[in-house]
């Protein structure tokens, strides 16, 4: 029998912590700082509304309608004619959660070796000379990276309920606890006034300097974000109750995601301009501005300390659930036990995330892979999936199951958007990006 999440906290907070992750502390601010700020924000708050709800429900659906991770989902609740090779194209969007991996395991390692250090009282004299010397360490890349890897293995080989559930809901709980603190001092230092105009007043005109990279970019960070289109949410999907419909849970999930995204870059952008640091420093934006301004803060390493913990917690609640997802899809689809499927998966995506920590630029990369296609065409492939009853599972059908439970239903005009508005919108954005961005 396939284990159940003990409690309904445990659910949201897997599957919220499944979303809440470099994405919104990592990612979300340096895209923010490189396209204009609150201008960019307004567009991707609209693409999570536009797509981003409506794919979550869909992932949630798929999983907790078959109890099954991505590519045994699909082979099972498509008609059997299509069951083949929809059961393959499963299978080949999960290999997403890999890809995300072997470049996201590289980046958690970063912030555990910060966490570390801050831990240690030991911040970075240099923060721009420190971080540099760091990416170009091949050996303290590689050693943080396997910590990350293990600690994942080690939850998930506990279970779902003793291992996943339990350390996930410890860590999203502390997580928000943490932001919280970090914000209300953020905002309180002199000088963060100028920040958080940046980031809370839009102004059209530096969106505007590229706009379909900058929508391209806002479109890639709400699938990012809620980790959609790899079947990292269908696994969460699985192992819930049908107590609760899953229109609701979805709207929890993305109301605790873009509140952490929102409150990180409170944090962030008010502690630059209170201490004159660019905002626009990209990729480095955590590692180099931010270690300049806890330098500058009284109780700065305390400060630095809290601050890393929080993002190591996020890195890994992200990391655990995708791990489980890659695990279960090994026992699902091979039959294999939790251990062995375990060590499979740890054991191949230590092995493959050495690229990124050996090479520079493999990272842009594999996140411009993951996050501008295959998320993207792997959430629109699923979302068609579930309003063609000839070759999916069926507007009915999902309907049905999505709503079971307390709480909203899916509304039956949602079919018209599935059909037209998100494959259109998607398609549009995909394209012009590429081609102009
Ligand atoms: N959803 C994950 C994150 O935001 C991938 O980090």
């Amino acid at each position: 029998m396939r284990e159940r999440l003990a409690s309904r906290l445990g659910f949201i907070m897997l599957a919220a912590g499944s979303a809440v992750g470099l994405g919104n502390v990592w990612r979300f601010p340096y895209i923010v700082g490189q396209n204009g700020g609150a201008a960019f924000v307004l567009v991707y708050l609209a693409f999570l509304a536009l797509l981003g709800f409506p794919l979550l429900a869909v992932e949630l659906g798929i999983g907790r309608g078959a109890g099954r991770s991505l590519a045994k989902a699909l082979r099972e609740l498509a008609p059997p004619a299509h069951a083949g090779w929809l059961g393959r194209l499963g299978a080949a969007l999960a290999s997403g959660c890999f890809v995300l991996m072997i470049y996201y395991t590289d980046v958690a390692g970063w912030i555990l070796k910060y966490t570390a250090d801050y831990a240690c009282a030991r911040p970075p004299a240099d923060p721009s000379a420190a971080f540099g010397a760091l990416s170009s360490s091949v050996g303290t890349c590689a050693a943080f990276m396997l910590v990350a890897v293990a600690v994942a293995a080690a939850v998930c080989l506990a279970g779902v309920v003793k291992g996943v559930e339990r350390v996930t809901k410890f860590m999203m709980v502390s997580l928000l606890a943490l932001l919280g603190v970090l914000a209300v001092r953020a905002v309180a230092l002199p000088g963060a006034a100028e920040g958080l105009a940046f980031y809370l007043r839009p102004d059209w005109s530096r969106f505007m300097a590229h706009p379909w990279s900058s929508i391209f970019d806002a479109m890639g960070q709400a699938f990012f974000t809620l980790s959609l289109g790899i079947g990292s949410m269908t696994i969460c999907g699985s192992y819930v109750g049908r107590e609760h419909s899953l229109v609701k849970e979805t709207g929890l999930i993305i109301a605790i995601d873009t509140v952490v995204a929102l409150l990180a870059g409170l944090v962030i952008f008010p502690a630059c301009s209170a201490y004159g640091i660019a905002y626009t420093a990209g990729q480095g934006l955590i590692f180099v501005a931010l270690p300049k301004v806890f330098a500058q803060m009284p109780g700065g390493v305390f400060w630095g300390f809290l601050f890393f913990l929080f993002l190591a917690f996020a890195a890994l609640t992200t990391v655990i659930a995708v791990f489980e997802c890659l695990i279960a899809g090994l026992m699902d689809s091979l039959g294999m036990r939790r251990a062995a499927a375990t060590a499979v998966v740890a054991l191949a995506v230590a092995a493959l995330s050495m690229p990124c920590v050996l090479f520079d630029g493999v990272l842009k990369w594999e996140d411009f892979a993951v996050s501008q296609i295959w998320l993207p065409l792997g959430a629109l492939a699923q979302g068609l999936f579930v309003v063609n009853g000839r070759i999916g599972w069926g507007w009915k059908a999902f309907r049905a199951s999505v709503s079971e439970g307390s709480g909203p239903g899916m509304p039956d005009w949602m079919k018209w958007h599935y059909t037209l508005v998100i494959p259109v919108l998607v398609l549009i954005v995909m394209v012009a990006g590429l081609v102009r961005g």
